[in-house]
């Protein structure tokens, strides 16, 4: 049987960061994969997965620690004229026109301004925005904006597109008309792209488009699963197989992994202080309604269909609830733990109570933020204070976030105040601020 071409390969990558601190984070850990002629494989995984790392490190745009990456048996070193990339903040240049940023991607090989032009109207044609060449992207909708990030990619002739979450900063309408003329063009030939890699968040996307699913596992990255999707194009959502599919991915996905061995174990994880991006709101609605389910158990898509949520909005609530002992998350399902079902049925104040015992057993940031401000004779300490410890074990960014969740989290415990303004933590009420 005829094996299509490899056209992108990466063999053992790691890639790791260096935090401010000088600790090794590292996001990717021995990942391999093959990128085939004639194929779309999507990447899966949960925010923070390396996901974006993976691909920035395949198209050259960042240089593996170890392991190596291949385009057409070459290895990668920068970025190649025959990959191109669609990034989900479309990243155009607003001083320049339409057409002034589809050039942008030939310009940069050296093409000539004449070839330049009558390329660049080309793509703007095909991917539909004929008309809007001298038009400046804050002229233009969401949509469109992203259809002048297709142009600049397909502008270059590239045989291997990639794209990260290119869809996720658009509406849904406007989300599923771009993807199904990219796969209408894709499948009718219309443009020379040979291979397809796409990032999201989003398994019915995934579902949707590719041939092959990649679910890319967190702390430390790696693939941990491979699934082939045998369905014909164009794909129907509500088909059984699409379902079962769909369903099969959310079980990969919430099925507990294997503790790392200790020698690959990260900062991150063993401090315990990664926080999922879980506001109490969204928590506490997410623990009644399982509460709410026959034998407080339900199935995740069902309930994330219920609560219209996306995944990425969903997951950090089911680690959330995991962390703090109120629910178990295996195999696709969301089941109540007593602790669960106790805070559910609980009144307001007790609510609280429970939380704060929930938050001193399972979260040391917390219990450590309460112990500082105890032991302060003024009872008090800037969120700084606690910003520059988090900021020794991972990026400023995530600190910022974690942060943010030990605030909301205790403050709804009332084990401290927040004080928006002065940035604050005390454990005086907060109208004692002078
Ligand atoms: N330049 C960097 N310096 C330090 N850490 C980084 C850098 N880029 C990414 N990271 C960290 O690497 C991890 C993976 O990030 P990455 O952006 O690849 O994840 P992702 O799967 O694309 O997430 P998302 O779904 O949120 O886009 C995160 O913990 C992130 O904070
Ligand atoms: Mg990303």
């Amino acid at each position: 049987m005829h094996r299509p071409a490899v056209l992108l390969s990466a063999q053992g990558v790691v890639t790791s960061f260096t935090t401010p601190e000088g600790r090794e984070l590292r996001v990717l850990d021995g990942v391999d994969l093959d990128l085939h002629e004639g194929e779309i494989v999507a990447l899966l995984g949960r925010s923070g997965s390396g996901k974006s790392t993976l691909l920035r490190t395949l198209i050259g745009l960042l240089r593996p620690s170890q392991g190596e990456v291949r385009y057409h048996g070459r290895p990668v070193t920068g970025p190649e004229p025959g990959m191109a990339m669609v990034f989900q903040s479309f990243a155009l240049f607003p001083w320049l026109t339409v057409q002034q940023n589809v050039e942008l991607g030939l310009e940069a090989q050296g093409v000539p301004a004449q070839e330049r032009r009558r390329r660049a109207l080309a793509a703007i044609d095909l991917i539909g925005l004929d008309g809007f060449e001298s038009a400046f992207p804050k002229e233009l909708s969401g949509g469109m904006r992203q259809r002048v990030g297709f142009a600049r990619a397909l502008v270059t002739d590239p045989d291997v597109l990639c794209m990260d979450e290119p869809f996720s900063a658009l509406d849904v309408l406007t989300a599923e008309n771009l993807r199904s003329e990219l796969l209408e063009l894709w499948a009718e030939r219309r443009i020379p792209t040979r291979a397809i890699l796409i990032v999201t968040h989003n398994i019915e996307e995934a579902v949707l488009m590719a041939d092959r699913i990649l679910v890319l596992s967190a702390d430390p990255g790696r693939f941990r699963a491979e699934l082939r999707v045998g369905l014909p194009q164009p794909r129907d959502r509500q088909e059984p197989a699409f379902r079962e599919l769909v369903e099969r991915i959310y079980a990969v996905m919430t099925t507990p992994q294997p503790p790392a061995a200790p020698d690959t174990a990260s900062d991150r994880t063993s401090l315990g202080f990664r926080l999922p991006k879980a506001p109490i709101a969204q928590l506490s609605g997410l623990i009644e309604e399982v509460a709410s389910r026959p034998g407080a158990r339900e199935d995740l898509p069902v309930l994330a269909g219920g609560m219209r949520l996306e995944i990425d909005d969903l997951f950090p609530l089911t680690d959330a609830a995991e962390l703090l002992g109120l629910a178990r998350v295996s195999h696709g399902d969301i089941v109540l733990l007593p602790p669960g079902l106790g805070f559910a049925e609980a009144e307001t104040q007790v609510r609280k109570q429970l939380f704060a015992q929930y938050l001193l057993a399972h979260v040391p940031l917390i219990a450590h933020i309460r112990q500082v401000l105890d032991t302060r004779p003024s009872r008090r300490a800037p969120e700084e204070r606690f910003l520059r410890e988090l900021e020794d074990f991972m990026p400023e960014e995530d600190a910022g976030q974690v942060l943010e969740t030990a605030i909301d989290w205790g403050r709804y415990a009332e084990l401290f105040a927040y004080d928006y303004n002065s940035g604050v933590l005390s454990l005086d009420p907060p109208e004692d601020l002078d």
